[in-house]
């Protein structure tokens, strides 16, 4: 019927062990076969070696054979050769440099909404939660891209995302779900992973699960708490032992009427956060991947 999940992704790191090792601290639960869980969404982070930190591979979850028949003729119309399997198609997104997989995949059941009513003359629950923040499943991907042009056609045209917004000449949010983003093009000078964003249950799980992250390791600290303009999240991230942000995020606009919403078009950082400490200096283009540009140019 439809695309309708992040399914998980691969990330390439020099030092694997000691990035498990951060992402389990994340709330992320270590499997026996090396990948990481998250509550709902089940296995959806593959650490593998990698000489520099970048994402490898993008799985993207359909309902059924007719998705990927679909995606395959969308693929072969865009003169993008696709590998077809029993239940996946995949490609590679010239922009990102992505290995994209359309998997047939379970659907996962949607998030409550955060700040439902409490009972009055009670103190709210959250001042009570003591158990470690879990994330309830990948939200979102922020990749680098060569040419943002084709990387927005591979994956609108070919594998069938949906526009959000965007920022003018920058960037584009695209959907494979009813979240606002599932996926961030974002034009760079070199391919690389800006962020992972995984979803927890409310603002305090935000602010619980970073605050825990920084006990002991300030030097995580990247950028937040503070509230997307884009998108609407509260947000927090962090960074990860190879240098990739991680953010926990609530409270994410949903699009469940695809005719109702209408794609926004906005301009510049000022588009970034409506509240907020300002995001470091380094934020677009983070300090290690610009400095190995020299000879990594081209790097897939
Ligand atoms: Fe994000």
């Amino acid at each position: 019927m439809a695309l309708q999940r992040l399914v998980g992704v691969t990330m390439g790191v020099p030092d694997v062990a000691a990035t498990r090792e951060y992402y389990r601290q994340f709330g992320l639960d270590p499997l026996p076969d090396g990948r990481l869980a998250t509550v709902d969404g089940g296995p959806q982070l593959t650490v593998v070696h990698a000489d520099r930190r970048r994402l490898l591979d993008l799985v993207v979850g359909v309902d059924d054979q007719d998705d990927l028949d679909r995606i395959t003729r969308q693929l072969a119309g865009l003169g993008i050769d696709a590998t077809k399997g029993e239940d996946a198609v995949r490609a590679a997104d010239p922009g990102t440099g992505l290995t994209v997989t359309a998997r047939i995949a379970e659907r996962i059941p949607p998030a409550p909404v955060p700040g439902a009513a409490r009972p009055d003359n009670e103190r709210s629950p959250a001042v009570e939660r003591t158990a470690q923040v879990r994330p309830r499943k990948l939200g979102h991907v922020v990749v680098g891209s060569l040419d943002n042009e084709a990387s927005e056609k591979f994956f609108r045209e070919g594998i069938g995302f949906k526009l959000s917004d965007s920022i003018r000449g920058e960037a584009s949010f695209l959907r494979c779900s009813t979240d606002h983003h599932n996926l961030l093009v974002a034009k760079a000078p070199v391919r690389f992973l800006h962020h992972t964003a995984w979803e927890v249950a409310d603002a305090d799980d935000v602010g619980r699960g970073a605050t825990a992250m920084l006990d002991g390791h300030p030097e995580r600290h990247a950028w937040g708490m503070g509230r997307h303009h884009i998108g609407s999240n509260m947000f927090w991230y962090l960074r990860d032992p190879a240098g990739n942000f991680s953010e926990y995020y609530s409270d994410l606009d949903c699009i469940l009427d695809d005719v109702r919403w209408t794609p926004d078009v906005f301009e510049g950082a000022q588009s970034l956060y409506s509240w907020g400490p300002p995001p470091p200096a380094d934020w677009m283009l983070p300090e290690d991947i610009a400095a190995g540009m020299m000879g990594l140019h081209s790097g897939g």
